[in-house]
Order: structure tokens, then C-alpha cells, then sequence
């Protein structure tokens, strides 16, 4: 029934979803139906007849009143614990995911692999694998939407989103922008292409080499050397400013006291609106590279600094 009804499914999370889905509406089907059922049959079994005097008093009962409270309670609450856990599983990204990074525009889907290859409107993704999209956008709101994989992610300009799914089936699939973003949005589609692994690795290997596909690592190496981020930011933390091998997902303290966690959001926001977040025992003296680095700059800057392990390695 479900092949009539949902697209086809192809992550782990789409049966889930279904499962979830077809439980809300077969709960609202059998309650509506019900309801619509009783009334037709009061209608004609109360109707008014002559000789026929149904008594109008009614009475109440605490028996039924207890029934049909607790039966919409515990409904509801399976909606929620179920509902609940199920978003926990789509927002907890697993740790070995392999990470892609995409960025939205009037009107296309640019997506970049951490070993370097670049796509336009199309990802290639191998089955069996988590894979996480960091995301954002270059200009208005989108909206990254596979409904064979049950998974929809808006994309705000100014912030990171991300999301991950892992592609059961080989095939191709399809990419839509779910969000209106002016002329073209209709023609913001693409697709996502799922590949055995072995296929996978080939393809990704396949790429011509050349500055366009250096790996984001590699080029975001480049643009902290180009924006002279090294002069403040030395690897052996002896600069004005923080040594940045390991920063990512470390808990940082903030000169106001705050903890907070150094994740891709914080960076982003600290290379564009450095004085948001100072780092205790630092000095506001960061410079903004607000209308200087694009969102594919940050994004490889992101990249190379995620690379950087232990002390010792830098802009060298
Ligand atoms: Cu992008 Cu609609």
C-alpha cells in the first residue's frame, strides 16, 4: 500500500518516518470515521417520530468521562515519545559521518566533498554510510528536500544547518528546493545519486585535478595564508590571537564568563562578527571579513582548521 501512497524509500530514517506517519493518519482515519459514523446513525436512530418519546434528560457517566480521557492521553503521548525520539534520531549526526558541504544559491545547489570534487545540483553519496551536509546559503532561504530519504532542511543565509541521512539503495533520487526563493526556484532541482561503496570511491577519485577541485582543506589553507590569518592565529599560540588546531567542538570560556562550544556556527560568526564572542584572556582587535570571504571561503576555511590536529601544524 505504502508504494501507492510515499515516494519510494531509501534511507535509513524513510521507514520510520512512514511508520510514524501512517500511525497518525490511521489514528485520525479511524477517529474520524468513527465520529462521522456515530452521527449519521444518532441522526436516524433519534430522529423524531411520532409515538416514539426518547427520554431528553441525559446522565452523565464518570465511567465513560474516564474513557475518553484517557484514551486521547495515551494516544497523544505515544504521538509525542514517538515523534520525540524520532527527531532525536534525525538530529543526532553519528561521529564517523563523512562530511559534504553545501551551499545554496538563486538558483543552484553547489556541494563540495572534503576530498575535494565539486557538484552542481547533483551529490553523489555512497550507500551504507552516514553522510552530513553542512549547509548554508549564499543568498535567500532554501530548503534541501530528498523525499526518498524523508528528509527536508531549510537553508538560512547567515547560519549553518546541517543534516544527515544514510542511503540504503543504489539509485538516483531526487533533489528538490522546498522553499520559494524567487524566479527559478522550480528549476532549483537536482539529484542525489547513491552508489555502492567501491563505485563511490572510483567516482570520487575521478575528479580532474586542478585548483577548482583541491580539497577544502587545502584551499582553505590558502585562504588563511592569502588574509593573513596566520599573523595572529600561530600554531604554537604564541599570536594575538587563538591557536586554532582542535578548536572545532571544543568547550570554550568566553571573556563573559560563558561556556559555550566552538562549533561550525561559532566560527563562522567569529571570522564575519568577531567581537560577538571574545575568548577569555583575549583582546577585541579581530578585524571583520564580512564582504571578503564568501561563503565557500568560510566553509574551506572550516575545512582546513577541522584538519589541523594537536599543535605544531599551520600556515606553513
Ligand atoms: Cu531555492 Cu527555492
Amino acid at each position: 500500500m505504502s508504494r501507492l501512497l510515499l515516494p519510494e524509500t531509501a534511507s535509513t530514517i524513510a521507514g520510520q518516518t512512514d511508520a510514524l506517519f501512517l500511525f497518525l493518519i490511521g489514528v485520525s482515519l479511524f477517529f474520524a470515521l468513527l465520529i462521522a459514523g456515530l452521527i449519521v446513525y444518532f441522526m436516524v436512530h433519534f430522529r423524531r417520530r411520532p409515538g416514539v418519546d426518547h427520554d431528553p434528560d441525559a446522565h452523565g457517566s464518570l465511567a465513560l468521562e474516564a474513557l475518553w480521557t484517557a484514551v486521547p492521553f495515551a494516544l497523544s503521548m505515544v504521538m509525542f515519545f514517538w515523534g520525540a525520539s524520532l527527531y532525536a534520531t534525525i538530529r543526532h549526526v553519528p561521529a564517523d559521518a563523512l562530511e559534504i558541504d553545501v551551499v545554496g544559491k538563486q538558483w543552484m545547489w553547489k556541494l563540495q566533498h572534503m576530498e575535494g570534487r565539486r557538484e552542481i545540483d547533483e551529490l553523489h553519496v555512497p550507500i551504507g554510510r552516514p553522510v552530513k551536509l553542512v549547509m548554508t546559503s549564499e543568498d535567500v532561504i532554501h530548503s534541501f528536500y530528498v523525499p526518498a530519504f524523508r528528509l527536508k532542511q531549510d537553508v538560512v543565509p547567515g547560519r549553518y544547518a546541517t543534516m544527515w541521512f544514510e542511503a540504503t539503495k543504489p539509485g538516483t533520487y531526487h533533489l528538490f528546493c522546498a522553499e520559494y526563493c524567487g524566479t527559478l526556484h522550480s528549476g532549483m532541482i537536482g539529484r542525489i545519486v547513491a552508489m555502492e561503496p567501491a563505485a563511490f570511491e572510483a567516482w570520487l577519485s575521478g575528479a580532474a585535478p586542478g585548483v577548482e577541485n583541491a580539497a577544502p582543506a587545502v584551499a582553505g589553507e590558502n585562504v588563511f595564508t592569502a588574509n593573513g590569518c596566520a599573523t595572529c592565529h600561530r600554531a604554537d599560540g604564541s599570536g594575538q590571537g587563538p591557536a586554532l588546531a582542535g578548536l572545532i567542538g571544543r568547550t570554550v570560556t568566553l571573556a563573559s564568563g560563558q561556556k559555550i562550544v566552538a562549533d561550525e556556527g561559532y566560527f563562522r560568526e567569529s571570522i564575519l562578527d568577531p567581537q560577538a564572542k571574545i575568548v577569555a584572556g583575549y583582546q577585541p582587535v579581530m578585524p571583520t571579513f564580512r564582504g571578503l570571504l564568501s561563503e565557500e571561503d568560510v566553509m574551506q576555511l572550516l575545512a582546513y582548521v577541522k584538519s589541523l590536529h594537536g599543535g605544531g601544524t599551520g600556515g606553513s
